[in-house]
């Protein structure tokens, strides 16, 4: 158990941190640089536990991973691949472990694979929970062969690779790993498929299929069109993580007097919603975007300030999906009420995480109230928290961990967390970058 830091009038964030390498970008490294044929360089690959089941489901596939067990928080890999055709028919059952991108990329890459193979995708018992119909139902009607448990909407998921009809196809929701599925899913393909999304999300599939040379034309920002394409290697950097990076921003902006510089993370605008809402919260960030290697990467600069309420719903959601557990807490110590609305995504996610935020402010003695879709926080205009519990059980999921942490930065008494190791799903050495801002 890492020690715990509690508020006290004195304590300030300062300093200039990393944070870990962006999950999401690094799940795609590893899939897609297992299918061109050759030699892929991943540069910055993290060792937490997401990417390390996708690399792990993708050696299964054939794929030749070196070095073989990074130790280091993250790593540069080089992957060796025959190529998408060679894929291999896996001899186990493929564990995505906690990863819901996992999970449902590879089940789309595997299911449109033309060469016919079985294969059967479980994860732990929390990804076994979580729907994968809304993924199963628009890959079956491109002509996929998939079986699982609850009419093939809960992993343990067999299937039966298949060369996949073309056409349009639509996502019942706003989903970035429905869209990835499904583009992976026709590369091997009959024809062109096009993918059409209710609400614009994350585009980091695209501006990597591009960078593997693939045949895509994003049509507009909700619709983006691939022909069955063969891929090249090529080599990737993998930017800081800006969904790791907004625990920082927002125990930064939350305690007077800090100053945190936050290098190297990505800038990708599908993700940034987290900058704008809390600069509409009143909080100084400054941003320098340097480099753009197919994903825009730069530093982020935040000061303590005072917040105000605001009212999240729509469009935002999605881009902010990650970010909802640590913004919750930013809400509760903001002057006014704030409103979260049309997010009833976050039920299915690695815990429901509206029941898990609103347990975790009612312990911190916030008023809030948990909606079907959403939460109504009644922010503390700044004074600490003062916890009506001892513990808390973050129910396995990293996000609601690090939320957590944070809180106690700001609380009289500290909360135990439970299980505090669930960080590194996403964010090995959480705990160690934040006791190396901490001054008093
Ligand atoms: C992700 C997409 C989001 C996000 C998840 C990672 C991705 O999920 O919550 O942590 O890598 O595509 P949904 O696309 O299902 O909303």
């Amino acid at each position: 158990m890492p020690d715990i830091v509690m508020y006290s009038p004195t304590l300030r964030l300062k300093g200039e941190i990393e944070v870990a390498p962006d999950k999401s970008i690094a799940q795609r490294a590893a899939i897609i640089g297992s299918l061109a044929a050759g030699i892929t360089t991943i540069h910055n690959f993290p060792r937490a536990a997401d990417p390390l089941s996708t690399l792990g489901m993708m050696e299964k596939l054939g794929a030749k991973v070196t070095p073989k067990i990074p130790s280091e928080t993250a790593v540069d890999l080089r992957i060796e691949s025959s190529g998408y055709d060679q894929l291999e028919e896996p001899r186990e059952v493929l564990d995505a472990g906690n990863s819901g991108t996992g999970m449902r990329l590879v089940l789309g890459l595997l299911a449109g694979h033309p060469a016919g193979h079985y294969a059967t995708i479980t994860g732990d018992a929390s990804l076994r929970a979580r729907p994968m119909k809304r993924l199963v139902q628009p890959l079956r009607e491109l002509g996929a062969m998939i079986w699982g448990r609850q009419n093939a909407n809960a992993a343990p998921l067999s299937l039966l690779g298949q060369k996949l009809k073309g056409g349009l196809v639509r996502i019942p929701v706003a989903s970035a790993q429905l869209k990835s599925a499904l583009l992976l899913s026709c590369l091997g393909g009959e024809s062109a498929l096009t993918v059409v999304e209710k609400e614009p999300t994350r585009n980091h599939t695209e501006l990597m299929l591009l960078q593997f040379g693939a045949d895509l034309m994003p049509q507009n920002n909700l619709s983006v069109t691939l022909k069955p394409s063969k891929l090249s290697p090529t080599e990737i950097h993998i930017p800081g993580d800006l969904s790791g990076a907004a625990f920082f921003l927002v125990a930064a902006s939350l305690i007077p007097g800090s100053e945190v510089s936050i290098k190297n993370v990505g800038l990708n605008p599908t993700r940034t919603g987290i900058v704008g809402v809390l600069r509409q919260m009143g909080v100084r960030i400054e941003q320098q975007t340097n480099i753009f290697q197919g994903e825009p990467v730069g530093d982020l600069y935040v000061r303590g300030s005072a917040l105000k309420a605001i009212q999240l719903g729509g469009e935002i959601i999605p881009n902010i999906i990650d970010e909802i557990p640590i913004l919750s807490l930013a809400m509760s110590q903001a002057e006014g009420v704030s409103v979260i609305q049309d997010a009833a995504e976050l039920r299915v996610k690695e815990s429901d995480r509206l029941k898990a935020i609103a347990t975790l402010l009612k312990a911190l003695g916030v008023n809030v109230e948990e909606r079907p879709d959403g939460l109504e926080i009644e922010g503390r205009a700044g004074k600490p928290f003062e916890p009506l519990e001892e513990n808390f059980d973050p129910h396995a999921d990293h996000r609601l961990v690090m939320t957590a942490a944070i809180a106690n930065l700001l609380s009289a008494k500290a909360l135990k967390i439970q299980n505090p190791e669930w960080a590194n799903v996403s964010f090995p050495g959480f705990f160690e970058k934040l006791h190396s801002l901490i001054v008093h």
